[in-house]
């Protein structure tokens, strides 16, 4: 193994330029040629791809966002795509990839290893929801984020006795609403993996409010239904009883310097990520469970969402 490119795809996710840190410095002090491509997949398949060197990853540790800059690329899904990629590559005389992103990613860098490439993915999403993993750079820090926000808007709920809706990010998993939900002390919250309806969280509200609480923080996986939706079922229903507004942090969520746990997991999960290319291994990804990091194959990674923690939901529920 000689040279080694790194990319970001798909949703940006706070911690990713850690990993392209570590996956540029540990590939760089194992004395290999190191390559960033800019913009994903897509500036694959346009040649974007530039040097790296130790001054080249200076700062990342700390940003959010992708400094190579990320994006969805439908071209990847068509059967040309991946082969082109590999093409490139190949033209290029790179022998090992490193894709950081999500499931959708990970589908086309599992196509690209399918052309002969050796490629190792690195689960970057705020969504969680990777199977494989415990935990993807990314998902600690938007946690933090949406507890945050969670936590401003009980000052005004509580000061002005109304009840907020916030709407967290996750289109098909609720692990983010589930740990930032449950971390901001919500009342409510509702993920798309865990049937709910309308009228039991009136009763909720109704059984809140003759118990004497005079405000109620819901939160909702974007995925589970639209914060607007339900503050005007609320209101409608609730028949003037409860002042409620939505809010929707939206990207807020994706943004931000990396907390402690995804600086590390990230550096730790660069540092494999090139270990296991020199290894000779491809089709992997690297996860993260009880602590401990391990290679999985990139067909387990990309089946299916990672299922919810039942448990979890039960306890956020209980103390809610
Ligand atoms: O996959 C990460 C994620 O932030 C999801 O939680 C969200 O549903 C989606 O990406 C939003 O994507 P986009 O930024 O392309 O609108």
């Amino acid at each position: 193994m000689k040279k080694i490119a790194v990319l970001t795809s798909g949703g940006d996710a706070p911690g990713m330029n850690a990993a392209v840190r570590a996956v540029v410095r540990c590939g760089l002090v194992a004395g290999l040629r190191m390559y960033g491509i800019r913009r994903g997949y897509e500036g694959l398949l346009e040649g974007r791809f530039e040097e790296m060197d130790n001054y080249s990853v200076s700062g990342l540790m700390y940003s959010g966002g992708s400094r190579l800059e990320c994006a969805r690329c439908p071209e990847m899904l068509e059967p040309h795509g991946p082969e082109a990629a590999a093409q490139i590559l190949e033209r290029r005389e790179i022998d090992g990839l490193v894709v950081i992103g999500g499931d959708g990613s990970f589908r086309g860098a599992l196509k690209i290893a399918e052309h002969g490439i050796k490629v190792i993915g690195l689960p970057g999403t705020i969504d969680n929801d990777i199977p494989g993993t415990e935990r993807t750079i990314g998902f600690d820090t938007a946690c933090d984020t949406l507890s945050w926000v969670i936590e401003r808007l009980r000052d005004t709920a509580e000061s002005h006795h109304r009840t907020f809706v916030v709407e967290a990010m996750g289109r098909h998993s609720g692990w983010l609403a589930l740990f930032g939900g449950l971390a901001g002390g919500a009342d409510v919250i509702l993920l798309p993996e865990i049937p709910w309806e309308h009228e039991a969280i009136c009763q909720t509200i109704t059984r809140r409010m003759t118990e004497g609480r005079t405000f109620h923080l819901v939160v909702i996986a974007e995925g589970a239904g639209r914060a607007t939706d339900l503050v005007s079922w609320l209101q409608a229903n609730l028949d003037g009883e409860l002042e409620v507004r939505a809010c929707i942090p939206g990207h807020i969520q994706r943004g931000g310097t990396p907390t402690t746990l995804d600086r590390v997991l990230a550096t730790r999960m660069g540092q494999r990520a090139v270990q296991a290319l020199q290894a000779g291994r491809t089709a992997m990804m690297i996860g993260e469970a009880k602590g401990e990091l391990a290679e999985i194959p990139l067909t387990e990674a990309t089946g299916s969402c990672r299922t919810i923690d039942k448990e979890l939901y039960d306890l956020a529920m209980t103390v809610g």
